[in-house]
């Protein structure tokens, strides 16, 4: 079967199972991103695999045979039948289970091709040629895959055991001196099957082979922002269950700068079953916190507000006479001039999953220099400021949505070069400017809905995301319209 496609194959069902993979080194640590496949996805798997073989098959080149076959005490003929294509194909629909600790075993019974080719033989100096239909009944195949993973953490996949048997070949013979052929064609039709049913389970390991060095090329790591990668090898070998099989990634992030470890470490989730889905993705809060501690250990997380960027409308300007109201003795020392702020993340920013509500707890310092008429900056302030924000997600129409609300919020003067203030009136001026103009613009967009990530190949079916203690979940049925199916 094209060796190719079973490639391309692979690549889908890792899309599924996996969407990511990574280093070695990790070992004890807790998966912080898993992926189950439900007895229903493998099930729909395999018949999109068998949808999407039966088409490939009916293309596939088969290559041509030759050999010699013995007529008694007349010697034997030399034989090649070349050219042969696929005529007919009735693929039956397969038994596909989990098998439990080892992988997935599969059957196929009865199924059958027609072929029709050309055959040459020659026979001390006779040649000759014609045309041959070749009929293949009732082949019946099973297979056990062994799923595991190597020392990179790549998902691996070998063939253990492999049965098949042919029921009966009918073959007929076209044109030249076929009739003389015709009385050894009972003899040629056992040889033929025997040869194919030779080729079958040999066949079948070559693609499981190919399938297993194109896993063990996948990337392990993915940059996922300029400055940002997460490393996803699986950390143990696919936890094979009679009813589902679940893969355990690592699933944190780094930045590009830097192999830093957190201080802090992954913990154990469970997953509750749910079978009547394909497809569940968890995500822990550790996979989130290492971005979190990643781009604060690279200074990411920082960024400078200019009076531009404040909104036309804001009653506050950022420049030193409006903010007067607030430190009454600015606009004397600094007379007329515009502000900048450079806001930073003074610790990193912590993310938890509760049930049913995801918090964000931010700790950032605000510097505050006065831009003098000779563009140079004048030290007036730091604000120290923690702030706390809870949000509710779920998907629906196929989209993420959400909400966003400020909890808490404490502001202290954490320096100042220009005398001590009152900051509870500046605190209830960024109060007010997060709640009126940066979560409103924030949750404009999680009303309407963010697109969850899909491929090219697999689109989410009525997802549903669930946050829970520690970790969110996905669960999903999905639609893999395999590769080759657009290109048509
Ligand atoms: C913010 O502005 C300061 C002073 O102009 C500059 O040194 C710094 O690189 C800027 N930071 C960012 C993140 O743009
Ligand atoms: C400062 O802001 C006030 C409004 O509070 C505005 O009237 C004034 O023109 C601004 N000054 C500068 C220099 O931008
Ligand atoms: C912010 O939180 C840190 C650590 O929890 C604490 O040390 C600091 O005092 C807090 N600052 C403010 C302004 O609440
Ligand atoms: C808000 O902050 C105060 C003081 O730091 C704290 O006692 C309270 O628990 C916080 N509330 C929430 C909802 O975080």
């Amino acid at each position: 079967m094209g060796e190719c496609g079973l490639q391309r194959l692979c690549a889908m069902w890792l899309c599924l199972c996996s969407l990511l993979s990574l280093s070695a080194g990790t070992f004890g640590q807790n998966p912080a991103i898993k992926a189950v496949l439900t007895d229903k996805g493998l099930q729909y798997g395999s018949r999109v695999v068998m949808d999407w073989l039966r088409g490939r098959i009916e293309l596939m080149s088969v290559p041509d045979i030759s050999g010699d076959v013995s007529i008694g005490f007349l010697g034997s003929v030399h034989y090649t039948l070349s050219n042969i294509n696929v005529v007919q194909v009735d693929l039956p629909v397969p038994t596909v289970a989990f098998s439990e600790g080892t992988g997935i075993k599969m059957a196929v019974n009865g199924f059958s091709i027609a072929l029709h080719g050309n055959w040459h033989t020659s026979f001390h100096i006779i040649r000759d040629g014609g045309t041959f239909d070749l009929a293949v009944f009732n082949i019946d195949l099973s297979s056990l895959l062994h799923l595991d993973s190597d020392e990179q953490g790549h998902l691996s996949i070998s063939s253990v055991q492999c049965d098949s048997n042919i029921g009966r070949t009918e073959m007929n013979f076209h044109g030249g001196a076929s009739w003389i052929f015709k009385r050894f064609v009972s003899s040629f039709e056992g040889y033929i099957n025997a040869q194919i049913n030779a080729r079958i389970c040999p066949m079948i390991e070559q693609n499981i082979e190919s399938l297993e060095s194109h896993l063990a090329a996948m990337k392990v790591s993915f940059k996922v922002t300029p400055d940002l990668l997460i490393e996803i090898p699986l950390l143990s070998p696919p936890l094979v269950q009679s009813a589902s099989t679940e893969l355990d990634f690592k699933g944190e992030f780094y930045s590009v700068y830097g192999h830093s470890e957190p201080p802090f470490a992954a913990g154990p989730f469970q997953l509750p079953s749910a079978d009547h889905c394909m497809v569940t993705l968890a995500v822990s809060e550790f996979c989130a916190n290492s971005a979190a501690f990643a781009s604060f250990s690279a200074g990411l997380l920082q960024t400078n507000i200019t009076d531009s960027m404040i909104p036309k409308l804001s009653p506050i300007r950022l420049n030193t006479t409006s903010f007067g109201t607030f430190i009454p003795q600015l606009p004397k020392l600094f007379p007329n001039m515009l502000m900048l702020l450079q806001v930073f993340a003074a610790n990193m920013p912590t993310v938890s999953f509760l049930p049913d509500s995801v918090t964000l707890g931010l700790f950032g310092s605000v510097k505050a220099y006065a831009i003098k008429p000779d563009s140079s900056l004048a030290p007036l302030f730091r604000l120290d400021m923690n702030a706390s924000f809870s949000g509710k997600f779920f998907t629906a129409d196929g989209t993420l949505k959400g909400s966003l609300v400020l909890d808490n919020m404490t502001v202290a003067l954490g320096s100042s070069e220009i005398g001590t203030f009152q900051t509870a009136s500046l605190a209830v001026a960024l109060r007010t400017a997060i709640n009126m103009a940066v979560l409103p613009e924030l949750n404009a967009k999680l009303k309407t809905g963010i697109p969850l990530p899909e491929t090219k190949y697999v689109q989410w079916v009525n997802p549903v995301l669930k946050v829970n203690e520690g970790f969110v979940m996905l669960t999903t049925d999905t639609k893999i319209s395999p590769p080759g199916d657009q290109e048509h």
